[in-house]
């Protein structure tokens, strides 16, 4: 797989910049995406001192219609030609559906569902082209079933989900790879942020952001079509496909509970 140009949406923090240090160990020159210009600059200066390469800091806002295009665009500009695609950022909520503002609820549909699949559209035939390339997107182990008090979050970790299944058998054939990579709870900013940290599988059961982004990145190298990083998290996920649909909301809906 080639690894020369990588582009990594939120890169700043958490997972993302998690798998930078490991891509940028490897020799990659990477484009870093996210909001924190400060952030991004800093990784950026820490991995060249580390590595020797120079990177490339974007910073944008991809919570926002059109978003996709302007970073497309100014991949263009830069005559900037992608290898690897990490559809990363992302953000949850943990409430009453009705109680979360809708114009987060939007923009969360917007960053983890819109503007992720309009990077890959954009970018996923330059690769289907030149016949090599692979994309690695944020699912999440809610992406195998719903989750009461996250509504949409879960729905839009179901979309990449299936979303990536249906890629991965679509462009095998042109030697390009989409991997979905499912972590549980991860010790990121995310679960603060989503207001999950007191929930029951954040303080009992979840993993350091190192280990869920070496997991990840083996199995992303080796073309894997999902990674569920935790044998714990592997066995819940394989254990809501036999219990009751109804049973499984009702387990949710406790964990989740909101503050
Ligand atoms: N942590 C978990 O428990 C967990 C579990 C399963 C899946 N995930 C998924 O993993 C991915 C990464 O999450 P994380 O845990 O690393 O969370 P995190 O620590 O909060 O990092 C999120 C990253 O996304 C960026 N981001 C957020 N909103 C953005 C926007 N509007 N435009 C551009 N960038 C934006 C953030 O940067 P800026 O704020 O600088 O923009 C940051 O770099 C997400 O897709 C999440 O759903 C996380």
């Amino acid at each position: 797989m080639p690894l020369e140009t990588v582009l990594i949406t939120g890169a700043s923090a958490g997972i993302g910049e998690g798998l930078a240090r490991l891509f940028a160990a490897d020799g990659a020159r990477l484009i870093l995406v996210a909001r924190s210009v400060d952030r991004l600059q800093h990784l950026a200066a820490e991995l060249k001192s580390k590595h020797g390469v120079e990177h490339i800091v974007i910073p944008l806002d991809l919570g926002i219609a059109g978003a996709a295009k302007t970073l497309f665009d100014t991949l263009t500009q830069r005559n900037l030609k992608i290898d690897v695609l990490v559809n990363n950022a992302g953000f949850g909520h943990n409430d009453r559906f009705i109680e979360i503002p809708i114009a987060e609820q939007l923009e969360m549909v917007q960053l983890n569902v819109s503007t992720m699949l309009h990077l890959t559209h954009l970018i996923l035939p330059q690769m289907i082209e030149r016949r090599e390339g692979a994309i690695l997107n944020l699912g999440s182990t809610a992406s195998f079933q719903p989750g009461p008090y996250s509504a949409v979050y879960y729905a839009t970790k179901s979309f990449v989900l299936s979303f990536t299944e249906s890629l991965w058998e679509e462009v095998r054939e042109h030697n390009v790879t989409v991997t979905c990579l499912c972590p549980g709870p991860t010790r990121t900013e995310f679960g603060i942020r989503a207001k999950m940290d007191h929930n029951w599988n954040f303080v009992n059961a979840s993993m350091s952001t190192e280990s869920v982004c070496r997991i990840g990145y083996r199995a992303f190298r080796r073309r894997k079509r999902i990674v569920i990083p935790g044998i714990l998290n592997r066995i819940l996920t394989f254990s809501v496909r036999l219990a009751p649909r109804r049973f499984i909301l009702r387990v949710i809906r406790h964990w989740q509970r909101p503050r």
